[in-house]
């Protein structure tokens, strides 16, 4: 094979060093090395590199943010939990337009989630609920439920197509777990895949690494490269085909997350936004978590290390945070805001860097695993269009109810583990079941207390769960529940009750 020319082109990029070994890779690798480098355009890729290094050296120059920054208004802001009154015309709204087909969701599960350490997608998770479900066959089944629930408000065969991005590194293996699992009852041209970008990881000079001799460290371009792979893959035109109006964006990783969530929807439609967050209260101070807010006028999420502390302490008159809009990546766009972030604004968009202890191959030919930062991975995040809404809204929602990410392995630390999210989904559906009048009983038949007393993290929620085939969000559990007693652990679904030690399960 002849590679010169490649080798040219790459000296020129200054990327000479990556066909280093060239020589004594097996031809299969020389093949998969070529086909990779041949694809990159070394020019772009310096400009994001210049662009993404200069943003980066600006921000650790400036002054934190603070000064420039402003509450959301409360006239754009709903709230689950005050807004009573609105909920149910929210909820009609959102239905309605569900029923019209014209909402799709879109799912992020792009990302390589190193901290949980699977080599799998982490949609394929198990987080040991009783069913053992998966995260993939959760949020799957919250889709199906709504699309019968659609049906029967509005006596229409309803349709939420699921558009879900991968990376190069997850496409197969996701595409395959949905084959074996016959799509989880979805039908399979619903389902849409669709692949985002990758860029090579670099070091702070410039240079592309290679994580082996023969490979070139590669990640996902993060989950705001979602606008440009959407206009890769035409996925605006198969939506715009399809007659979607509104679009739901989440993350893969959320165990509670209201896929289509109709009030979420709802409420976005009703008040004209081509752009939503929904959020949770942020209540401490020091919680690491970005904030969606105003700067210079025009919304963004800021992160907890871009303000002082005085500021993230800042409370309003009713002694919640000032800065308490908790940003869970979970949004609503319009289909036309999309269409324009996509054509218009996505180029504008520039990387942010990641600083990443990144092994890779030195001019020796060893393997170096740093011990601290080499270089940087450069990413977009989806939140970065915010900036671009003509009308933007927010609304808030029980982080109990809503939110409780995978993130970590069980075994790194107590926070947004598989544990942490089995629990939130088991004490959600507890509550559901109280709610709908039934009780748990002990092993010596004595009923267990309605306010679950977990002191600490180490205590055990009753084990409880719900298929979303059965109830989306705590509704209709009455004919199965009211006025009947449970031993733990429970677990209802499509085929019945099941209370799973008495029946030695
Ligand atoms: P995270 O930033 O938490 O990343 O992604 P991650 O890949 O799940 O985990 P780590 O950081 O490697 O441990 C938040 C959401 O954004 C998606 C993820 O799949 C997850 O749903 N994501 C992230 C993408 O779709 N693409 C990316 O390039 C990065």
């Amino acid at each position: 094979m002849d590679v010169s020319k490649l080798h040219q082109r790459l000296i020129e990029a200054g990327q000479g060093h990556l066909l280093q070994y060239w020589e004594e890779l097996p031809s299969d690798q020389q093949l998969e090395l070529v086909d990779e480098l041949q694809g990159m355009d070394f020019a772009e890729l310096n400009v994001f590199f210049q662009r993404a290094m200069k943003g980066f050296g600006l921000s650790a120059n400036q002054e934190k943010v603070d000064a420039r920054m402003e509450a959301v208004p409360k006239n754009v802001l709903g709230s689950a939990t005050r807004d009573g009154d609105w909920l149910q015309e929210w909820e009609r709204e959102g239905f309605s337009q569900i029923s019209q087909n014209k909402v799709a969701v879109l799912l992020l599960a792009g990302g390589q989630g190193t901290r949980l350490g699977v080599t799998y997608p982490k949609g394929m998770y198990d987080v040991g609920l009783p069913s053992h479900k998966t995260l993939f066959q959760i949020q799957a089944e919250r889709i199906l439920r709504l699309q019968r629930s659609a049906d029967e408000h509005h006596g229409t065969k309803c349709t939420i197509p699921w558009y879900i991005m991968t990376s190069g590194r997850t496409m197969e293996s996701t595409k395959e777990f949905f084959r074996k699992h016959k799509y989880f009852g979805l039908r399979s041209e619903d389902v849409i895949f669709f692949q985002q970008g990758m860029l090579p990881a670099m070091s702070f000079d410039g240079q592309i690494l290679l994580e082996e001799k023969g490979r070139v460290a590669m990640a996902p371009d993060g989950n705001g490269g979602l606008y440009r792979a959407l206009g890769a893959h035409r996925i605006v035109e198969d939506m715009e085909q399809r007659g979607i109006e509104c679009i739901h964006v989440y993350c893969v990783d959320n165990i509670l997350v209201k896929v289509a969530d109709p009030i979420f929807i709802g409420f976005c439609v009703k008040k004209g936004a081509d752009c939503g967050a929904k959020v949770v209260e942020k209540t401490n101070p020091t919680e690491p978590v970005g904030v969606v807010c105003k700067v210079d006028g025009v919304y963004q999420v800021v992160e907890y290390s871009e303000i002082t502390l005085a500021t993230a302490q800042k409370r309003s008159a009713d002694g919640r945070l000032m800065f308490n809009a908790g940003n869970i990546a979970n949004h609503f766009f319009s289909l036309s805001f999309l269409r324009e972030v996509v054509r218009v604004n996505e180029p504008q968009l520039q990387h942010h860097v990641a600083q990443k202890k990144i092994p890779y191959v030195d001019t020796q030919g060893q393997l170096i695993k740093p011990d601290k930062p080499n270089g940087i991975k450069m990413e977009k995040f989806v939140f970065d269009i915010f900036q671009f809404a003509k009308k933007f809204v927010v609304y808030e929602v029980l982080r109990e109810e809503e939110f409780s990410p995978l993130k970590n392995a069980d075994s790194q630390n107590g926070k947004d583990n598989p544990t942490t999210a089995r629990h939130a989904l088991m004490s959600l559906h507890h509550c559901w079941v109280l709610n709908a009048g039934g009780h748990f009983i002990d092993e010596n038949g004595t009923r267990i207390p309605a306010i679950p007393l977990l002191k600490d993290a180490n205590d055990l929620p009753i084990q409880c769960e719900i298929s979303a085939l059965v109830s989306y969000s705590g509704e209709g559990l009455e004919k199965y529940v009211n006025n009947r007693e449970f031993h733990p652990p429970l677990l209802i679904d499509e085929r019945g009750i099941h209370e799973l030690v008495k029946n030695g399960l």
